[in-house]
């Protein structure tokens, strides 16, 4: 067990079912919090040549984990990487071009997914589990250590597409017209994601979160056959090998889905994008799990009166249920410190 014991971190206490209610202010952190609306993370990115490089040179994303942490104190430190270091150690060409966002060599056919191979995946990504257990060490005592990784839908559409911002024609064409093609894929990304998400845990992370970002861009049934099934699959999975390790599941946009996540996954935790009524997710969802989210990154990005009464409805409209106050999305590139300062300030002292 790395540094500080469970009781004292307020974000594993709400995952692990821990008292709620009057017990106070929810943990709060928030999706890209290390990123590039610091400057300390700007002046730090120059320091490596490419964004991957950055991710696997554990100085470096030890530093940029840590940054938000000794600025704001937020409840949980998230490592520092990519969802798509995972097709890069399983042999897909990957790289970050400067203002065009991330561009892989595309997956199209049973020879390109030949290719892929999850042997030495565990090496490939090794300065990943360096990092964490770097990070396990130095966190201060209440502070969550939270891993991750891509969901198979989401990762598998960049895999697909080549490249973020596409309206996903080719993975969708893909799971429509070669299903066994496709589920070729999505079985390798979810047996990839087990076995690396269980290297995590064994580096020191102590909650692990899947991104599925694009799982509302997947019609009904594809929702469920593409991003609930494969998810709800690792969690199982991770929870009968490590059943102390909390999971959290972010499919972003699955509107009505969201209910059999909450019923169905196993999840610990469910984050919720910003479309999702407050009402709603009290009533269905809260009884199952701990729900995560979901003001609107813009809201941050705006300021003002608009977010304080925001966070204000959030807080009334979530925080008597298990709760962790984050974004519905991440973090914004152009957001001002100072409104993640009054945030931090309307949610911990509830003021305004
Ligand atoms: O602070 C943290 O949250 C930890 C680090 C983190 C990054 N990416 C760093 C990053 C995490 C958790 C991610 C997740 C991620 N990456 C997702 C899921 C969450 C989401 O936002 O939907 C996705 C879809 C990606 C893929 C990705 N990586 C894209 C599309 C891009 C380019 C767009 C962008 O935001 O720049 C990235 C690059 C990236 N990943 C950056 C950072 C800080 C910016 C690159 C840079 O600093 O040079």
């Amino acid at each position: 067990m790395p540094v500080g014991r469970k009781e004292e971190k307020p974000l594993l206490r709400m995952l692990s079912g821990g008292p709620v209610g009057s017990a106070g202010a929810p943990p709060i952190w928030l999706m890209r919090q290390a990123g590039r609306y610091l400057p300390e993370y700007r002046a730090l990115r120059t320091k490596a040549p490419s964004f991957l490089d950055f991710c696997f040179t554990p100085d470096l994303a030890v530093e940029a984990t840590l940054q938000p942490i000794r600025r704001f104190g937020f409840d949980a430190a998230i490592m520092f990487s990519d969802i798509l270091v995972i097709p890069h150690a399983l042999g897909q060409a990957v790289r970050f071009a400067e203002g065009h966002g991330p561009l892989l060599e595309p997956i199209r056919s049973a020879a390109d997914m030949q290719r892929l191979s999850a042997l030495g995946l565990r090496d490939r990504l090794a300065p990943v589990f360096e990092t964490l257990r770097r990070l396990s060490a130095e966190l201060p005592a209440q502070t969550t250590l939270i891993g991750f990784a891509g969901a198979p839908w989401t990762v598998a559409s960049y895999m697909i597409e080549g490249a973020g911002g596409s309206d996903f024609v080719n993975a969708k064409r893909m799971a429509y017209g070669e299903p066994q093609l496709f589920a070729g894929l999505i079985d390798l990304l979810v047996e990839s994601t087990i076995d690396y998400l269980t290297a995590q845990i064994e580096a020191g992370a102590e909650v692990l979160q899947l991104f599925d970002s694009w799982s509302g861009a997947l019609a009904e049934p594809e929702r469920r056959r593409w991003s609930l099934e494969p998810l709800t699959r690792i969690t199982q999975r991770l929870k009968a090998l490590h059943p102390e390790i909390p999971v959290i599941l972010f499919p972003r946009g699955a509107g009505l889905l969201y209910g059999d996540f909450a019923r169905t996954s196993g999840a610990a935790g469910l984050s919720l994008d910003s479309s999702l009524p407050l009402d709603w997710a009290a009533a269905e969802l809260q009884p199952h799990l701990a729900v995560q989210g979901n003001l609107d990154p813009i809201l941050l990005l705006t300021g003002g009166a608009a977010l304080d009464r925001e966070v204000k409805r959030i807080l009334a409209g979530l925080g008597d249920g298990r709760f962790i106050f984050n974004l519905g999305h991440g973090i914004l590139p152009e957001t001002p410190i100072a409104h993640v300062e009054r945030l931090l300030e309307l949610v911990r002292k509830g003021s305004g």
